[in-house]
């Protein structure tokens, strides 16, 4: 099924990039003003609070995951798949059991505990690139190669081919753009057909020689006694993909981002105090990560949220603005890592779809910032940096196209 994709400016015109990379007083606003509202434009429900949030992204009673407009903006042509177990993402419960299941099988805890080393090793080498009070564009140095490295690595791709590999990626995640629909398909599915034909003997290799990753985790899997053929393979494998490396990105990025400008004593406390990076972590995915939205439609007239919402509309989570909503967080407006209760935060769904790839985005924030902690114990911004020029359109909103600052061993 072709999906239409609601555009975001649809339903919320910013005035600059700036403001729509940390939309705060939209969401404030909203939060006060227009909880629950409908917009004219983009014919979608828009719900704001904490509570809503969560009900709408869990309650598949009411709400659904499957429908044909949807907020993913980085979509792949759907010509080239098939409808089946592997789209975990757009099958509601009990439909996506089986799917993410198989697909859960390569994200245990075991294998988390497998991976930290050698995620550790790819920021060690990456930070180890890096010079005292030289200028370090920390979006090139770190948050665009980190997730695509990880990423290959644990799936299994040879080491060689990592360029290749990220080349597609790049490719296959362009943002969509209205104007430019068709040539960027037509190059998603050039990349998709040479990924595939890439994939296959690498899946025909493994399912002989099994290892320690991702691909083989997937071969191996089985519920039900059904296992996924190298088709369903590759599927999830881009499924993965699309679903972990631009967010993991924008993830380092806006961290960063806060270090310096957010609160200039927060690089020094953790650097004195590292055992505080798990709670910066979490703080930084409810603080900074504002642009998370997801849709569902509605399987059945209601009146949940007082106002009547139809079988078929679409309801948009704002969990970005649920993250700051005071009926759930203290002082929500402030960056607090002391905060007690904000891994509560949304930023990686609730219920049946809760991100599987959670614990890994977490870790490797965690292990980026103990390298940099580790090795440099101040950084600062730039004077002459100007936000608004080096932001981008992507499928987190807008991110980072460039970030410099200078570090102190
Ligand atoms: C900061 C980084 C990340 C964020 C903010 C994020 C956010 C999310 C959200 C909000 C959902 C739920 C979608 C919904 O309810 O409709 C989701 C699902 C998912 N995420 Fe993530 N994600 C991140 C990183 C990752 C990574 C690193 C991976 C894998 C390597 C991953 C794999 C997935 C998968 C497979 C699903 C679908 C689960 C399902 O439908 O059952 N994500 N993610």
């Amino acid at each position: 099924m072709k999906q239409e994709v609601i555009s975001f400016e649809d339903i919320k015109q910013f005035q600059s990039r700036s403001e729509q990379f940390h939309p705060l007083s939209w969401y404030r606003d909203m939060l006060l003003n227009e909880p629950v509202s409908y917009s004219e434009t983009s014919n979608t429900w828009n719900v704001f609070k904490y509570k809503d949030v969560k009900r709408v992204l869990s309650d598949y009673e009411y709400f659904s995951g499957e429908g044909d407009r949807t907020t993913t903006s980085v979509k792949i042509s759907e010509d080239n798949f098939s409808d089946n177990k592997v789209h975990t993402m757009t099958l509601d419960p009990p439909n996506n059991r089986k799917g993410r299941m198989l697909l859960a099988s390569a994200f245990t805890p075991r294998s988390l505990t497998n991976w930290e080393p050698r995620i550790n090793q790819v920021a060690k080498n990456l930070v180890d690139q890096l010079d005292a009070d030289e200028v370090i564009d920390v979006v090139q140095a770190i948050s665009t190669p980190m997730p695509a490295i990880v990423m290959s690595d644990l799936l299994g791709i040879p080491s060689p081919d990592v360029q290749l590999f990220k080349n597609w990626v790049d490719i296959l995640f362009l943002p969509y753009k209205k104007e430019e629909e068709e040539s960027i398909d037509q190059k998603k599915n050039i990349a998709i057909q040479e990924f595939f034909t890439y994939l296959r003997p690498i899946i025909t290799e493994k399912r002989s020689n099994l290892d320690d990753d991702i691909i083989s985790d997937l071969i191996r899997a089985e519920v039900d006694g059904e296992r996924l053929n190298d088709k369903e393979i590759i599927e999830m494998t881009m499924a993965i993909l699309g679903a972990g490396i631009e967010t993991t990105s924008h993830m380092i990025s806006t961290t960063f981002y806060s270090l310096l400008y957010d609160d200039k004593n927060l690089y020094t406390e953790l650097h004195t105090q590292p055992e505080l990076i798990p709670n910066a972590v979490e703080e930084m995915l409810r603080y900074r990560f504002q642009m998370g939205r997801r849709h569902r439609t509605v399987k059945k007239d209601h009146e949940l949220f007082g106002v009547k919402m139809k079988k078929g509309d679409v309801v948009i989570a704002w969990m970005g603005a649920a993250n700051v909503d005071e009926d759930m967080f203290d002082d929500p407006f402030t960056l607090n890592i002391h905060r007690a209760n904000n891994h509560q935060h949304l930023t990686f769904g609730k219920g049946a779809h809760f991100c599987l790839g959670a614990p890994l985005a977490r870790l490797e924030l965690k292990i980026v910032l103990e390298n940099f902690l580790k090795k440099f114990s101040k950084i600062e911004a730039m004077p002459s940096f100007d936000l608004e020029n080096n932001l981008t359109d992507a499928a987190t909103g807008q991110t980072l196209t460039y970030l410099p600052l200078k570090a102190t061993k």
